[in-house]
């Protein structure tokens, strides 16, 4: 079997603030990413991490009494526990004040200066905290405010270091127009060729006297690099770039599979990024996933207005064990590329819909009729197939489930999350179907049990295959409905999937029999909210 390289990464989060659930959407939806091509089979190197440079963490710092290291120590830490709460099983985590990124991140630096595709330049700008970049006049309102953040930039005149962004622009533009899967959705390709008519060269560092919390230019210790190129070289240093012993083989042909970043910063990634790595000589990641906006109960989340969810909270809150509603819920939550929303009321009725009643409830009634009709034993004349008209349809439900496989595979060829969900769940809603026409309880009151046995036996083996797709969203759910089917092995791979998979013997007793998702219920979700 041969093994894949498959490179992704998320944003690397700033650490003035605690990970709220617009971080962890992206960060689950990477997840399920890296999940799915595990799948696959592909060797699969997942990387995310915390941005910690520039002017705002500096300031968060001094207004805490800390110093700008204790700030990112301290809440980096808050990142990482979240991100195990929810499951995201990265294979490192970068954190930009580590001394391996800076090291290198000078290094690309001087790299850049000899090349010449960075010079020294004084200039007058408008500098936004918010953003951490310079504003043009197209970024702003009719106020001059900033249209991201709607506060005024600061006025900076400095002495600074500048990249050749403009050197680059017909071979970005180039590039797009010939890959029109380099940005995705694709429909936000346009907007992303507009931004580039307008690009100037960009200001990289800033001068000591106005930024400290920063790397130093090496040979020009009154500069500080700028958090872009700090920040967007992370997707290279983590993976040793430019060091003697690289962590993992990447770097060799760098090139990740696909970065998965917000839409706001889109340009920096579908812009600055290819710029620096055609700078560098490595070629571009092979996409970019541009995912929408979280908002809470329609609005936008904001400290000011004190909607900011932590995904802890909403944990804590439900009771929940494991993170895989939570993660089934947001992941979910927005068609691809689009808008999303959290309402405590819409994540109740999905998950309870789709966990609890469409998927839970069928492999909990199909087993307990496995007990009370079979004693709980799949014998081997239940797989064979007969002439009958119940054969026919558990033939269908069979094929069906292989269609879902493949349609899931094609939904991830393109990383369409919520699209490749709702194909397990009309799945889900076929086999419902096939229960409900077939009867099984009006089968066996009929003693027709060769045909009773079929339909159990059909549903079950398309239980396995609803857990081992469902695996990336809920890792958990999986397990549990593999173990409750008496199949042990949780990490399946595509390859490893057959219809024919279940066991033959007993595989299940009354007693073993749970639910695989307790629906979360009113008066649970009712009383909850702490006020
Ligand atoms: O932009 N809904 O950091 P960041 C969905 N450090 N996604 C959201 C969101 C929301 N409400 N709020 C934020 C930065 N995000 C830089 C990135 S990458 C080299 C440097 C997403 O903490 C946002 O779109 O402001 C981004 O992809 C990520 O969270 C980090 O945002
Ligand atoms: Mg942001």
């Amino acid at each position: 079997m041969s093994e894949k390289n498959f490179y992704l990464t998320t944003a690397i989060d700033y650490v003035n603030g605690a990970p709220h659930i617009g971080h962890a959407y992206e960060k689950i939806m990477t997840d399920i990413i890296a999940k799915h091509y595990s799948q696959r089979q592909d060797n699969v190197y997942f990387l995310s991490g915390t941005d910690e440079h520039g002017i705002k963490i500096q300031k968060t710092a001094a207004a805490n009494g800390l110093t700008p290291q204790e700030l990112c120590d301290k809440n980096a830490k808050s990142f990482t526990d979240t991100w195990e709460l929810l499951g995201i099983d990265y294979n490192k985590f970068i954190r930009t004040s580590s001394s391996e990124h800076k090291k290198i991140v000078q290094k690309i630096f001087k790299k850049l200066v000899e090349k010449g595709d960075i010079y020294k330049h004084s200039y007058t700008g408008l500098y936004c905290s918010g953003c951490e970049c310079f504003l043009t006049s197209k970024d702003l309102d009719e106020n001059g405010c900033c249209l991201i953040h709607g506060k005024k930039p600061d006025e900076v005149k400095e002495e600074n270091y500048f990249f050749k962004l403009t050197k680059y622009k017909d071979a970005i533009a180039k590039h797009i127009k010939e890959n029109s899967d380099f940005i995705l959705p694709q429909f936000r390709a346009n907007e992303v060729l507009n931004q580039l008519e307008n690009i100037e060269d960009i200001s990289v560092s800033r001068a000591k006297s106005s930024v400290q919390w920063g790397i130093d230019v090496l040979d020009d210790p009154e500069q500080i690099i700028y958090v872009w190129i700090d920040a967007l070289s992370n997707y290279i240093t983590a993976i040793g770039y430019d060091t003697e012993n690289p962590a993992c083989d990447f770097y060799k042909n760098w090139e990740a599979d696909v970065q998965v970043i917000g839409k706001d910063i889109l340009k920096f990634h579908a812009i600055y990024w290819p710029a620096i790595l055609m700078a560098l000589d490595l070629p571009l990641p092979k996409h970019l996933l541009a995912h929408g906006w979280i908002t809470i109960d329609q609005s936008k989340m904001s400290k000011s207005t004190g909607n900011v969810i932590a995904p802890k909270e909403v944990l804590k809150d439900y009771n929940l064990e494991t993170p895989d509603a939570f993660r089934y819920f947001l992941s979910t939550s927005a068609p691809y590329g689009k808008d999303g929303n959290y309402s405590d009321v819409e994540f109740k009725e999905k998950v309870n819909a789709d966990l609890a009643n469409n998927i839970g409830n069928l492999l909990n009634r199909t087993l307990n009729m496995l007990v009370k009709y079979f004693d709980g034993e799949i014998k081997s004349e239940f797989k064979a197939y007969g002439d009958d008209e119940i054969s026919k349809k558990a033939k269908n439900i069979e094929n069906d489930a292989h269609f879902m496989i493949d349609a899931l595979k094609d939904k991830f060829d393109m990383f369409q999350i919520t699209e490749a969900a709702a194909e397990i769940v009309k799945f889900a809603d076929i086999v419902n179907k096939f229960v409900n026409d077939t009867a099984p309880w009006t089968l066996a009151k009929e003693e027709k049990t060769d045909e009773c046995a079929k339909v159990l036996y059909t549903v079950l083996e398309a239980m396995h295959y609803i857990a081992v797709a469902i695996y990336p969203y809920c890792p958990n759910i999986e397990k549990d409905i593999n173990e409750q089917l008496s199949l042990n092995d949780s990490s399946y791979k595509f390859s490893d999937l057959k219809w024919g998979d279940l066991p033959e013997g007993v595989i299940t007793e009354k007693s073993k029999i749970k639910p695989v998702f307790l629906r979360l219920d009113s008066e649970l979700a009712t009383g909850k909210k702490k006020g």
